[in-house]
């Protein structure tokens, strides 16, 4: 028996002399003091050893238990000591060290844009009004004085969802929406995103638009040119002029399109101006009398007009962007550097 013993406790020197961790410890520990363990199998032996010699026995499995015990409670001691001073000296703080730099991103030109044009025209007394991007047939087509079969549909690369319903291409669907629901005066802003199936260096599959509605008795085009030329100085700068040129759109009449002079040049001819002293900046004109009667509106009693324009187009000539896709790969090293 005392060699089965010396023997045991030599194993368990050689087990614990490389141990670290506490983890492998108490593996080592079970092995030995576990229920299953090797000095548990000993003790259950007792039952088979003669009478006479169990109290002497009993004696020297106690000890070499008691002996075991201290053993692994001396070492875990150890360890934990060890262990706690490497966390200590893994978790140090260094309250010296330069905080770390945090990339905070920016506001998206767009958004610097919409906002500007949102303060610059609700200083103008228009409430902003949002539509649905997901449009019907009628509201972003017919009932704009474009029925299925009108020329003007082919300006407009519509992606359809149905036959009835479509991603809006324009955001002169929510003039509609707004003028069904609203009496006279109206005076209202609905910037947000259209689509359109096109993909350019200056076009893009989903853009935003902002659209500005005003419909009361005795409005005029020269309350349009007026409300544009302040609009133009306070997005551009003070020194820039409008000018109307006659487009065509269904659902105004008169339409114009409005050009701003070259605010690089002031009207000289450059790059950015294509070398003509203007550039186009949206679409615009009176509210077509199909309309306003399509929406219960007395066009004999009142009369309206209504611009549109690419939010992104604004941010590009504004900021001297040269390629759209900028605007939609979502790069903060891009954004940053537009202020608003
Ligand atoms: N909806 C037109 C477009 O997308 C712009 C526009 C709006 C023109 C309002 C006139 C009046 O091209």
């Amino acid at each position: 028996m005392q060699d089965k013993i010396n023997e045991i406790e030599k194993s368990i020197d050689d087990a614990v002399k490389d141990v670290e961790s506490s983890k492998t410890l108490q593996e080592i520990k079970m092995r030995f003091l576990g229920k299953t363990g090797e000095i548990s199998a000993l003790m259950k032996n007792m039952r088979e050893v003669p009478p006479e010699q169990r109290p002497s026995m009993g004696k020297l499995l106690n000890a070499l238990r008691e002996w075991t015990e201290e053993r692994f409670n001396a070492i875990e001691k150890r360890i934990k000591e060890f262990e706690l001073k490497r966390r200590y000296s893994e978790e140090k703080i260094d309250v010296t060290l330069p905080a770390k730099v945090t990339d905070d991103g920016a506001y998206h030109p767009n958004t610097l844009i919409r906002r500007e044009l949102i303060s610059i025209f609700s200083g103008m007394g228009f409430e902003v009004f949002e539509g649905p991007e997901i449009e019907n047939d009628y509201y972003n087509f017919t009932a704009l004085n474009t029925p299925a079969d009108h020329p003007a549909r082919d300006m407009q690369d519509t992606f359809y969802i149905s036959s009835d319903l479509l991603l809006r291409t324009q955001t002169s669907a929510g003039q509609i929406r707004v003028m069904e629901n609203k009496k006279p005066p109206i005076k209202i802003l609905s910037p947000g995103k259209v689509y359109r199936s096109d993909d350019d260096a200056t076009h893009s599959p989903m853009f935003s638009q902002m659209e500005g509605l005003v419909v009361d008795k005795s409005i005029t085009l020269c309350d349009l040119k007026g409300m544009l030329d302040e609009f133009a100085k306070k997005i551009f700068g003070a020194g820039v002029k409008t000018r109307l040129r006659p487009s065509y759109f269904p659902f105004t009449e008169p339409s114009v399109e409005v050009d701003v002079s070259c605010f690089e040049c002031g009207g000289s001819g450059c790059r950015l101006c294509k070398g003509t002293g203007w550039i186009e900046v949206l679409g615009a004109g009176m509210v077509n009398r199909h309309v306003l009667e399509g929406c219960g509106i007395d066009p004999d009693i009142y009369s309206g007009f209504a611009f549109g324009m690419g939010i992104e187009r604004i941010a590009m000539l504004k900021y001297g962007i040269n390629n759209m896709k900028l605007l939609f790969e979502g790069d903060t090293r891009f954004s940053k550097q537009f202020k608003g």
